[in-house]
């Protein structure tokens, strides 16, 4: 892959399906075991709050026993070695690419780690059981919800997005249906930017038709693949 030098990759749930983490949309994923309105939407919180957290309890635990595997270990790897500009922005709000060792990576969609306090608007380590009701570490209040961006919120740092889309060479979609808008949009955005735009999906997505290039398999073995192809490995 000669003449790349700022890459923006975007990873979706697949990317973590591989370490035992449901995905949304894939047979059995979590909107079969659930209702998205009633549990990833402001709406659905001001409904039922008891059920959204115990939702994100359950979401927070299951993350917590599971492992980066081969696909998050390779981006790690891409992120040590690689000298022009990378940005890992993820929709996924697990940490395993943290945990392989990215340091170049956002987080669109909020994390697991942390908590958002409603009555204050601060930020703070989530550090047990929501449904307990524990105090904001800030104020004190009990009106915690997890610092996790719901349907019809807006996403994290759009801008900083948008603007190394701006500047990338190549950009690089892994695990993701295309479903969810603005992260649907990016490769739209990347081809009228004339990037390069390549897509690595278990199968294709609603989006493959507008990759330059679209490789189906699975991430474990499609990312370190591609990896070694843009190290020179
Ligand atoms: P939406 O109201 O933004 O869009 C509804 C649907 O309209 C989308 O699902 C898509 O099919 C279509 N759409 C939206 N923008 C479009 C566009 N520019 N062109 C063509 N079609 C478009 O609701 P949403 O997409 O379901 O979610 C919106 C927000 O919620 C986004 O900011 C997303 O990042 C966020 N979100 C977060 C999570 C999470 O769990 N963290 C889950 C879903 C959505
Ligand atoms: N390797 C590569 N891709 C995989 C693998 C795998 N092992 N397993 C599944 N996939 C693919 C599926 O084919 C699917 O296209 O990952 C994609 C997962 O799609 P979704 O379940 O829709 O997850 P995602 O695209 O991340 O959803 C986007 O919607 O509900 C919200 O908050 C949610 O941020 C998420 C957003």
């Amino acid at each position: 892959m000669t003449g790349i030098r700022n890459i923006v990759v975007l990873t979706g749930a697949g990317i973590s399906a591989e370490s035992g983490i449901d995905t949304f949309r894939s047979e059995g994923g979590l909107w079969e075991q659930h209702r998205v309105e009633d549990v990833a939407t402001p709406e659905g919180f001001a409904r039922d709050p008891d059920l959204v957290l115990r939702f994100y309890d359950m979401r927070r635990e299951a993350i917590q026993t599971k492992l980066p595997n081969p696909a998050h270990q390779a981006l790690a790897r891409l992120d040590a070695a690689w000298k022009g500009e990378l940005l890992i922005v993820t929709q996924n709000v697990d940490d395993l690419h943290e945990r392989a060792g990215a340091r170049r990576v956002l987080h669109m969609h909020g994390t697991h780690l942390n908590a958002w306090c409603t009555a204050c608007d601060t930020r703070s380590p989530w550090t047990g059981p929501m449904i307990d009701r524990p105090p904001c570490p800030s104020c004190g209040a009990r009106a915690l919800r997890p610092d996790v961006v719901w349907f019809g919120e807006m996403p994290y740092e759009m801008d900083r997005i948008y603007g190394a889309i701006r500047q990338a060479d190549l950009f690089v979609s892994i695990g993701t249906s295309g479903a969810v808008y603005p992260a649907a949009g990016f490769v739209r955005d990347a081809r009228e930017l004339r990037v390069r735009t390549l897509e690595l999906n278990l199968e294709r997505s609603q989006g493959s038709h507008w990759f330059h290039e679209s490789r189906q398999g699975p991430a474990s073995r499609l990312v370190p693949e591609w990896v070694n192809e843009v190290l020179g490995g």
